[in-house]
């Protein structure tokens, strides 16, 4: 069925990166036994829209374990790593079309192909695949079952399009599973986010007033981590409950004009668009840094950013400085778009097992309920989550309390108070 990657000899480095990263995935190791034997998903075919990384990798084991087919394209032009690419594409043999750093244009085309497969069910994360199929491929449409999402920016998307009356068919909100966005979002942005503007900059966290716009459940994680690393971490919100609680954490609190005339590191973590722009460039530190971890490139005001510029040059890869009229220095990191995948490997394994485990159940549910569900956005069933959470901490060899039936009845109960 073809693949389109950047060099198909780099399969045996996908397939080391991808063992690697199935060490810390007990949870898709225990699916992959139970699909083997149960089969859930034979002759189902899957289109992917994923980050192309060794976890993806391992989700994508799990699913052939299952009995279905699988092919795959990349939700994020710089996040492919090129080798999980040869690997899912060579060895796999799960049609791939994915090569990092390509150009928009191929971008779509690569999401073009796997739509050209006829998937029945489509995994996305941040909703470009499903708005492609939807909007230009009613000729796939009719044997689409269903869909799942990854991330918060897609399920918004999706949610838009089922007010609008535009979903074609019904998707599951990965995303808003508690063993996907508590976990992944959280620990899994915030580590990564870190690991990501490290490994670009070389610069000392210890001491820098380190900005993240958003306080949100990956807000939440970068914030924790850079105060981990000894920043001065400040906040800016716009939902006032939010803010609030970053205050109660231990956060400054402020406009993003403020932060912008003292931040030395600014990470946009909102899904929002034009967090940072302009006004705020004018404000800040020669030297001040930019970073973004939202699922899109337009956090930071980019084309904005090169207006203000008399010259830009690359300073370091992924590192492009703007010098300003007035011979201040910005540097944006990986083009805006999201560090963690650009500069770093995305989320760690550990995190990833959960996330998948939840696209992975959420495909054997679609499949199980075909034709009876409506054209919405449905959550991740409670008993699934609680399943997934029960099997990591199996695996973590944590044991955990259950309730006595004195308990539960009185759980369950109004009659007794004071
Ligand atoms: P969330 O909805 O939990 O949080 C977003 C926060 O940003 C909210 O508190 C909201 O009030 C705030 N916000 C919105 N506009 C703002 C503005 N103009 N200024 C300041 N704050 C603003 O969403 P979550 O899960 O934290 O996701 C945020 C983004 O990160 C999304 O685009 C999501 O898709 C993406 N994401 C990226 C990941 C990665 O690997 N880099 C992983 C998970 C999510």
């Amino acid at each position: 069925m073809g693949y389109d990657i950047k060099d198909p000899a780099l399969a045996g480095q996908g397939r080391d990166r991808t063992d690697w990263a199935e060490r810390e995935m007990p949870v898709q190791r225990l699916l992959r036994r139970r699909f083997e034997q149960e089969r859930p998903l034979a002759g189902i075919m899957i289109g992917a829209c994923l980050h192309i990384t060794s976890e993806t990798a391992n989700l994508v084991r799990t699913l052939l374990a299952a009995g279905a087919k699988v092919a795959l394209c990349g939700s994020n032009p710089l996040s492919t790593q090129d080798e999980v690419a040869a690997y899912l594409a060579v060895e796999l043999e799960a049609p791939t079309f994915a090569i990092r750093g390509e150009d928009e244009a191929t971008y779509y085309r690569h999401i073009q192909a796997v739509l050209d497969l006829h998937p029945n069910i489509l995994i996305d994360d941040g909703a470009d695949a499903t708005y492609t199929l939807i909007t230009k491929r009613p000729d796939v449409l009719a044997g689409v079952i269903g869909g799942c999402e990854e991330t918060t920016t897609g399920v918004i998307r999706l949610r838009n399009m089922e007010r609008d009356g535009a979903l074609g068919y019904p998707v599951i909100a990965v995303n808003d599973a508690d063993t996907k966005h508590l976990f992944d979002n959280r620990y899994g942005t915030g580590q990564s986010t870190i690991d990501g503007i490290l490994r670009c900059t070389n610069i000392l966290l210890a001491g820098k007033r380190f900005v993240v716009c958003g306080y949100g459940f990956s807000g939440r994680g970068v914030a924790m981590r850079a105060r981990g690393m000894g920043a001065h971490v400040i906040v800016t919100e716009v939902a006032p409950v939010r803010a609030l609680e970053a205050m109660m954490d231990g956060y400054q609190v402020m406009t993003v004009e403020q932060a912008a005339r003292v931040g030395d590191l600014f990470v946009t973590v909102t899904g929002n668009l034009r967090v940072i722009r302009k006004e705020h460039f004018a404000l800040m530190k020669d030297g001040a840094i930019l970073a973004n971890a939202g699922h899109f490139d337009v956090e930071v005001d980019k084309p904005g950013l090169g207006e203000l510029a008399v010259s830009r040059r690359v300073i370091r890869p992924l590192v492009e400085e703007f010098t300003l009229a007035d011979g201040r220095r910005l540097y944006l990191l990986g083009e805006g778009r999201l560090i963690n995948l650009a500069a770093a490997e995305g989320h760690p394994a550990s995190v990833m097992d959960m996330s998948f485990a939840n696209q992975a159940l959420s495909c054997v549910y679609l499949v199980q309920r075909r034709g009876q569900l409506e054209k919405r956005v449905y959550p991740v069933p409670a008993e699934v989550d609680q399943e997934i959470a029960r099997l990591k901490l199996e695996s973590m060899g944590v044991q955990i309390d259950s309730m006595t039936p004195e308990q539960e009845r009185y759980a369950r109960s109004w009659e007794e108070g004071t």
